[in-house]
């Protein structure tokens, strides 16, 4: 907050489609959907007409106890959709939340069987998921979190995606270590807060297959990478992954509201049932839990996915933006590396003196030009809407090169 004012924020009044629109009327792109949360843009008439027909028939009631119409719905049409064996959800409101939810689900999971000792994790290096306590240990650190490590548990660490023998190396753990995993946990295909780290989707079979067969629960954290970023709608799938537990948020209900889920396979879900009130029960939950106005848009949202055929969209924007940096932004001798997968993309860029902030100079920019967008460390993230047109992807790409030649003096 030291320097909340000299750093000049955009305070957004209203948007319209893509654009965010701020108090002083100068319209900006919203090319990180506002924190990769957005999908289909700002104001969809027809997810802005369900919230409002939901505020007609009600706001919130718990699912404590209890059940709500529009909530089952959309348990329902998830259910069909996620790539999870006999899928069971239980809402939260953030993605923080439904992996620590997963978490404590792995945990009971083997308890709750009468397995004793499998109380750890494997995570991977450079990995993100969450800032919540629990979200915070599996993540890699990073962010200015070092003051949280006395609080963070351990966990197994693979390597990073960067090493190409990433996944090997967490295969060879999880055999080795089997009897003291709960579970493992990745961000199928890439890692978004760690600048955008991707790996080929096949290298995540193996993965897959090991805990398969060494009996270590697999637990995939989409709150980044689904509803369609990558081009499919669950990266999972692309990974051919089908774990038993998944964690969902950001772009659930298209960016409107904050909902999430964890979601259970029928396996994870069984070992939960007993008695009333039992040892077996899962004490866990939060206030807002399958928020019914929250449950409303996301379910006219996974609607719309299809009406509208969206991943198509995606997957053609998505190469016309790879073709585009390709072309005009690849060739800089200030770009080290172009990693895209759909419409997540990160342009790394290769200063020449430590300390010179030039992911920040150029966000900025391209800010100033009217693009919004923000970078991880010296990596200008791109992660527009997936309703993003070809104009608008070519007015992003040649924004950031003006953007970049500016701050490089080129
Ligand atoms: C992979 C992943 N998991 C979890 C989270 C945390 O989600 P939230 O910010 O909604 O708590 C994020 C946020 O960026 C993420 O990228």
């Amino acid at each position: 907050m030291s320097c909340y004012a000299e750093n000049a924020p955009i305070v957004v009044e209203r948007a319209e489609g893509r654009e965010l629109i701020d108090v002083d009327g100068r319209r900006y792109l919203d090319a990180i959907s506002s924190l990769w949360v957005t999908t289909l843009g700002h104001r969809v008439p027809e997810l802005d007409q369900a919230l409002r027909e939901q505020l007609d028939r009600v706001a919130h009631s718990t699912l404590l106890g209890n059940g709500n119409r529009v909530v089952v719905e959309l348990a329902e049409a998830l259910a069909a959709r996620v790539p999870v064996d006999s899928p069971h959800f239980l809402f939260a409101s953030d993605g923080a939340s439904a992996v620590e939810q997963a978490l404590k689900l792995a945990f009971q999971f083997w308890t709750n069987r009468g397995v004793t000792g499998r109380t750890r994790y494997l995570a991977f290096g450079d990995a993100y998921h969450g800032d919540t306590v629990g979200s915070l240990s599996l993540g890699d650190g990073g962010f200015g979190t070092t003051v949280f490590d006395p609080l963070r548990f351990p966990v197994l660490r693979a390597p990073a995606f960067s090493d190409p023998a990433c996944i090997d190396r967490a295969c060879a753990l999880v055999r080795e270590h089997a009897a003291s995993l709960a579970a493992v946990v990745v961000e199928p295909l890439v890692q978004g807060a760690a600048g955008m780290r991707m790996l080929p989707a096949d290298r995540f079979a193996s993965l897959g297959r090991a805990c398969r067969e060494a009996d270590v629960l697999l637990i995939c954290d989409e709150v980044a990478t689904g509803f369609g970023r990558t081009g499919a709608l669950f990266a999972s799938e692309l990974c051919g992954l089908r774990p038993d537990l998944m964690a969902l948020g950001k772009g659930l209900a298209g960016g409107y509201l904050p909902i999430s889920a964890t979601v259970a396979s029928a396996r994870v879900y069984e070992a939960f049932l007993g008695p009333d009130l039992s040892e077996r029960t899962f004490y866990h939950g939060h206030s807002f839990g399958g928020n019914a106005l929250a449950a409303a848009v996301a379910l006219r949202h996974l609607e719309l996915i299809d009406e509208w055929d969206v991943l198509a969209n995606v997957r053609a924007r998505a190469a016309e933006l790879a073709k585009l940096l390709a072309e005009r932004v690849g060739p800089l001798p200030v770009v080290r590396e172009i990693r895209a997968q759909g419409l997540m993309c990160g342009i790394e860029l290769a200063p020449p003196a430590a300390g010179l902030r030039w992911g920040r100079l150029v966000t900025r920019a391209c800010v100033a030009r009217g693009v919004l967008t923000r970078p991880l460390g010296d990596v200008i993230v791109l992660m527009p809407p997936l309703t993003i047109t070809a104009a608008e992807i070519e007015h992003i790409v040649t924004t950031l090169r003006e953007a970049i030649d500016e701050v490089t003096g080129a």
